[in-house]
C-alpha cells in the first residue's frame, strides 16, 4: 500500500493489503462468508479472492440502518464496509475491521448452494463456476497462477522464446487413438494434442524456443490424472541432447516448487500439504533406465514384463522409492511415438525420458532426444501406420540443415496436484474437461 493512499480514507483496499497498511480507515469490498451475531455485536467474515478479514459491528458504533441490515446479511451477499483497522491477535491475517457503514452491493435471490457441510464431488461439480469462490479452490488457482509464471521466468530467463503453436491441426502427434476431430471448412481437422512438432520447427528457427496452451485428448480414461484438456509447457532445443534434456527438466521443477514455497506457504498450509516433502525437492533428481525401473518392480514384487509401460500402479511403486522426483529414460522404442531417436548403442530403446513425481502423483513430464535422420524418420512415420504426406513440412526439417535436438512436455495440472496435495486433477483448473463433463 502506498503513502500516498493512506491519506484517503475511503479508498476500497485490497484485504491483502491490509497488514502492510496497519491501522487505519479504510473501505473494503467483497462477499460475506460467514456471519455470527451476539447480542450488540455482529461478526462478518468477508472474502475478496486476496484475503479473508472479520468485520464486527457494534450497536454503538453504527446507525440502526446500518445494524439492522448488517443482521439481515447472507452469505455471498455482495458488500462495501468501511471501518477502522484494528491490531487483533486472534485473526489470521492480524488484523479486524471495525464497520462504521455497511452497504450492500447486491444481495443473493435464494439460498447460497454451497455451505462449509460436505458436498458430493458431481455437486461441487456442477456447481464450479461457484466452488471456485471457496477457499480451497481459491488456494489451489493462486498457486496454479504462480507456477505458470515461475515456469515462464525460469525459461525466458535460459534463452527459450515462446513460440504459440496451433490448435486446429491437420495430422496427430501423440498417436491416433486420443485424437479430438472437429470440421475445418471443407477438411477434417483435429484439436492439437501436443505442440512439439511445430516447436521442433522453431527451435530450428530460433534455438530454444516453448510453446504454453492447452492441448487436448480423448483418452477414455476416468482416472485422477486424465483431464480431455490440459495445459502444457513444452520446451524445444537445437544441439540439445538426451543429457541437456533431463538437466532442463529437473531445473525447472526445481525452480516451480522453489518458487511456490517461497510465495505460498500460507495457501500450502490451508490446504494442508505436507511442506517437508515438497522441501526435498532438490537437485539432483535420480536418473534410472528403463530396465533399473523394472528391476527396482520386481524387488518389490511387483511382476512386471519388459516391454510394457508402467500403469499408475507401477509408477506409484517406482516413485515411492524416492524422496523427490525420479526420471526414467531409455524406454522400449516400440513402445514411444514415432519421433523419438532410438539409442545408438542399443536401438531397441529410445532417448526418451519420463519424470515421475513423487508420493504416488506419477508421471509429470516426458520427452526426449528426436529423431534427426531423415531416412529413419521417414521409416518411423511409415512403421506406425501413419500417412507421410502430412508430414513431409517435418521430415523438411531434417532435410535443411537437420541437428541433434530434444525437448519435454510438463503437464501444467498433474504438476498443479503434486504441488499442491490433490487427490484428482479435477479441482487444478478453473473449469475441467473430463471424459464425463464439459459443463459447466
Ligand atoms: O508424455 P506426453 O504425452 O508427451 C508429449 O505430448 C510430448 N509430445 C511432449 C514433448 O516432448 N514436447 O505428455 C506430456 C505430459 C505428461 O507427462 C503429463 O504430465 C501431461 O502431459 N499429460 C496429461 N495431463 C493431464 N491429462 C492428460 N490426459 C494428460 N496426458 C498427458
Ligand atoms: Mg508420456
Amino acid at each position: 500500500m502506498s503513502d500516498n493512499l493512506r491519506g484517503l480514507s475511503m479508498q476500497s483496499v485490497l484485504i491483502r493489503q491490509i497488514p502492510s497498511l496497519g491501522e487505519g480507515h479504510v473501505r473494503i469490498q467483497g462477499w460475506v462468508i460467514h456471519l455470527r451475531s451476539s447480542g450488540k455485536l455482529i461478526f462478518i467474515e468477508v472474502r475478496d479472492g486476496t484475503g479473508v478479514i472479520q468485520c464486527i459491528v457494534y450497536r454503538g458504533d453504527v446507525d440502526d440502518d446500518t445494524f439492522n441490515s448488517a443482521k439481515h446479511l447472507t452469505l455471498e451477499t455482495s458488500v462495501s464496509i468501511e471501518g477502522v483497522i484494528r491490531r487483533d491477535k486472534r485473526s489470521k491475517i492480524g488484523f479486524e475491521l471495525g464497520a462504521t457503514h455497511i452497504s450492500v452491493i447486491s444481495a443473493p435471490f435464494e439460498e447460497y448452494p454451497i455451505s462449509p457441510k460436505e458436498h458430493g464431488v458431481s455437486f461441487l461439480l456442477d456447481n464450479r463456476h461457484l466452488w471456485i469462490r471457496s477457499s480451497r479452490q481459491v488456494a489451489i488457482l493462486r498457486i496454479r497462477a504462480t507456477i505458470i509464471t515461475a515456469i515462464r521466468t525460469f525459461l525466458d530467463g535460459q534463452g527459450f522464446i515462446l513460440f504459440d503453436t496451433p490448435i486446429f491441426t491437420p495430422t496427430s502427434c501423440e498417436g491416433t487413438t486420443t485424437l479430438f476431430e472437429t470440421e475445418y471448412f471443407d477438411e477434417r481437422a483435429y484439436l492439437t494434442q501436443s505442440g512439439q512438432l511445430y516447436a521442433e520447427a522453431g527451435a530450428m528457427a530460433l534455438g530454444r524456443v516453448y510453446s504454453f496452451g492447452p492441448t487436448f485428448r480423448s483418452e477414455k480414461s476416468k482416472t485422477r490424472r486424465h483431464l480431455t484438456e490440459f495445459w502444457m509447457v513444452e520446451p524445444e532445443a537445437a544441439f540439445f541432447d538426451l543429457a541437456q534434456d533431463m538437466e532442463l527438466a529437473e531445473r525447472l521443477v526445481v525452480h516451480i516448487v522453489g518458487t511456490v514455497l517461497e510465495h505460498h506457504r500460507a495457501d500450502l498450509e490451508h490446504l494442508e500439504r505436507d511442506i517437508n516433502a515438497l522441501e526435498k525437492v532438490q537437485l539432483p533428481f535420480p536418473r534410472i533406465s528403463y530396465d533399473e525401473a523394472v528391476e527396482l518392480l520386481r524387488k518389490s514384487n511387483v511382476p512386471f514384463h519388459w516391454g510394457d509401460d508402467f500403469g499408475g500402479d507401477e509408477e506409484t511403486v517406482i516413485s515411492q522409492s524416492f524422496d523427490r522426483p525420479v526420471m526414467i529414460h531409455r524406454y522400449p522404442a516400440v513402445m514411444k511415438a514415432f519421433y523419438m531417436k532410438n539409442d545408438p548403442m542399443r536401438p531397441e530403446v529410445a532417448l526418451c525420458v519420463d519424470m515421475l513425481a513423487p508420493e504416488g502423483y506419477g508421471e509429470i513430464v516426458g520427452g526426449g532426444q528426436r529423431e534427426d535422420d531423415f531416412t529413419h524418420l521417414h521409416e518411423k512415420i511409415i512403421a506406425h501406420g501413419l500417412a507421410v504426406e502430412p508430414f513431409k513440412w517435418y521430415l523438411d526439417l531434417r532435410k535443411f540443415g537437420s541437428v541433434p535436438h530434444a525437448g519435454f512436455g510438463l503437464g501444467l495440472e498433474r504438476t498443479v496436484a503434486w504441488i499442491c496435495g490433490l487427490k484428482h486433477v479435477r479441482e487444478t483448473i478453473p473449469f475441467p474437461r473430463l471424459m464425463d463433463r464439459i459443463r459447466p
